[in-house]
C-alpha cells in the first residue's frame, strides 16, 4: 500500500477548486460515508466543530490604508528557526484513508511549501519513512512527532527514541484525549479501519489485558484511565528525551501556567478540532487568555477551524506564533494527493499575504493592529 516518495504520481487538481471550502465540498463527493465520518466528523452534536469555524469568521478585521508594504513577508521565528510562513500541518491519524499515498503525499507537499508537519503517533505510514520523505527537501519547515503516551511506557520510550533517530525535531504530546470523544457520526456510519490501514508505528505493542471489574466499577475510571498520563508523565518524558516537548490541547490558562512550570517548549491551543469534548470553548476564544497567561515565555500555536488566510492573521493578532491546519489538508489529499495538499497550503499562504496587505501589515509582528478592538469576546 505504501508508495515510495519518488514514485508519487502528480495528480491534476479538480476544476473550479479555488478555496479550502471548495476542497471540502469536492472531497465529500469522493469519499464514502464511513470514511467521511471519521476524517471530518466531530464529537457528539459537533457544536465545537461548527463553533471553531464561526469564532474565526466573526472576529472583525480593521483595514489600514496607504501604509508602506514593500518588502513585507510572512516569516516567523519558531523554536529557534526562521520559517517562511506560520502554517503547519496538524497531526492526523490514518491518512491512507484519504489517499493511497497517505502521509508521504502530505509530507512531500508540506516540505515543498515550507510548511511544518506534525506526524501522528497513529500515522498509517512508518515514522522513519515519512521523515525520509520530508527531511531532504530544501527549504522545508520543522518536522515534529505527535505522541500519545501508551500504557506500555517502555514501548513509549522506544517510540520516542525511534522518532529521535529518524530526525524529528520536537515532540508534541497530545493531552486532551485520554479517552475518545463521543463519536456519534462514526458510530452511525459504522466506521471501521479498512484492511491495510493501521497504526503501523504501534505494531507489536503489548496491549494490556482487560481487567475484571466489579459491578459498579467504571470501565473508564477503573480501567482505561488508570494509565492516563498526568503531569508526572510530562516530567518523565523530559527525562527520557533531549527533544523539546510541546503540549497540544491546552485551553485553560492554569494548565498553560502548569505546562510552563513543567518546562514545556511550546503550547498548542486546541480542542482537537471538536473531536473530543463537545461544547468546549472555541480555540479563537481560548487563545488570548492563554497568550496572557504565558506572556511570551514560550511559543503558542493554535488549531481548529482555520480555513482562510484571514483566520491565520487573526490567530497571529490574538497571540499565536503559528497555526496548524487539520481537515483541509485531508480534503486536499483526498482530492489530488500531494498536489492537493500543496494547493491547500498555497491558497492559505496567498490569502494570508493578501489579508496582511489589506490590513497594512508588512510583517506578522504587526498583526495585532489588524483587529477591530470592538471584537466581542476577544
Ligand atoms: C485529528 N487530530 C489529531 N490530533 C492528535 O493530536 N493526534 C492525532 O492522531 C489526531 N488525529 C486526527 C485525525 C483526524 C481525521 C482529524 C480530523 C483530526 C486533531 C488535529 O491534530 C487538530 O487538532 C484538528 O484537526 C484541528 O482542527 P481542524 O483544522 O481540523 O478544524
Ligand atoms: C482522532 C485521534 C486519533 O482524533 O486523535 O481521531
Amino acid at each position: 500500500m505504501q508508495v515510495p516518495p519518488s514514485r508519487l504520481a502528480p495528480q491534476p487538481l479538480p476544476e473550479g477548486v479555488v478555496s479550502l471550502l471548495d476542497h471540502a465540498i469536492h472531497a465529500r463527493s469522493l469519499l464514502d460515508e464511513p470514511t467521511w465520518a471519521y476524517l471530518f466528523g466531530g464529537a457528539a452534536d459537533e457544536i465545537t466543530l461548527e463553533c471553531n469555524l464561526h469564532a474565526w469568521r466573526h472576529i472583525e478585521l480593521l483595514p489600514r490604508v496607504l501604509r508602506p508594504l514593500a518588502g513585507g513577508h510572512t516569516r516567523v521565528e519558531l523554536l529557534g528557526r526562521t520559517l517562511a510562513h506560520p502554517i503547519l500541518i496538524a497531526p492526523m491519524a490514518y491518512q491512507h484513508l484519504a489517499h493511497p499515498d497517505g502521509e508521504h503525499a502530505t509530507a512531500l507537499a508540506a516540505a515543498a511549501l515550507g510548511a511544518g508537519m506534525v506526524l501522528s503517533t497513529q500515522s498509517s505510514s512508518p515514522l522513519d519513512e515519512v521523515a525520509a520523505t520530508f527531511l531532504p527537501v530544501p527549504g522545508r519547515g520543522p518536522l515534529w512527532f505527535q505522541l500519545y503516551l501508551q500504557e506500555d511506557r517502555g514501548f513509549t520510550e522506544e517510540l520516542v527514541h525511534r522518532a529521535e533517530r529518524a530526525g524529528y525535531e520536537a515532540l508534541v504530546l497530545t493531552v486532551d484525549a485520554p479517552v475518545q470523544g463521543v463519536r456519534d457520526r462514526e458510530r452511525r456510519a459504522g466506521f471501521r479501519l479498512p484492511p491495510g490501514v493501521s497504526a503501523v508505528n504501534l505494531a507489536h505493542m503489548r496491549t494490556a489485558a482487560t481487567r475484571t471489574l466489579d459491578s459498579g466499577q467504571s470501565a473508564l475510571f477503573d480501567d482505561l484511565l488508570t494509565h492516563a498520563p498526568t503531569w508526572n508523565d510530562v516530567a518523565w518524558l523530559h527525562s527520557i528525551t533531549r527533544l523539546p516537548i510541546l503540549l497540544k490541547g491546552i485551553l485553560h490558562p492554569d494548565d498553560a501556567r502548569e505546562a510552563l512550570a513543567c518546562g514545556a517548549a511550546g503550547l498548542i491551543v486546541s480542542n482537537h478540532g471538536g473531536r473530543t469534548l463537545d461544547t468546549s470553548i472555541t480555540t479563537a476564544a481560548a487563545l488570548p487568555r492563554i497568550a496572557q497567561a504565558v506572556r511570551g515565555d514560550i511559543p503558542i500555536l493554535v488549531d481548529g477551524g482555520i480555513r482562510r488566510g484571514t483566520d491565520v492573521l487573526k490567530a497571529m493578532a490574538l497571540g499565536a506564533n503559528a497555526v496548524l491546519v487539520g481537515r483541509p489538508v485531508l480534503h486536499g489529499l483526498a482530492n489530488a494527493g500531494a498536489t492537493g495538499v500543496a494547493h491547500v497550503l498555497r491558497l492559505l499562504r496567498d490569502e494570508l499575504e493578501i489579508a496582511m496587505a489589506l490590513c497594512g501589515c508588512r510583517t506578522l509582528d504587526q498583526a495585532g493592529s489588524a483587529l477591530n478592538s470592538h471584537n466581542s469576546g476577544t
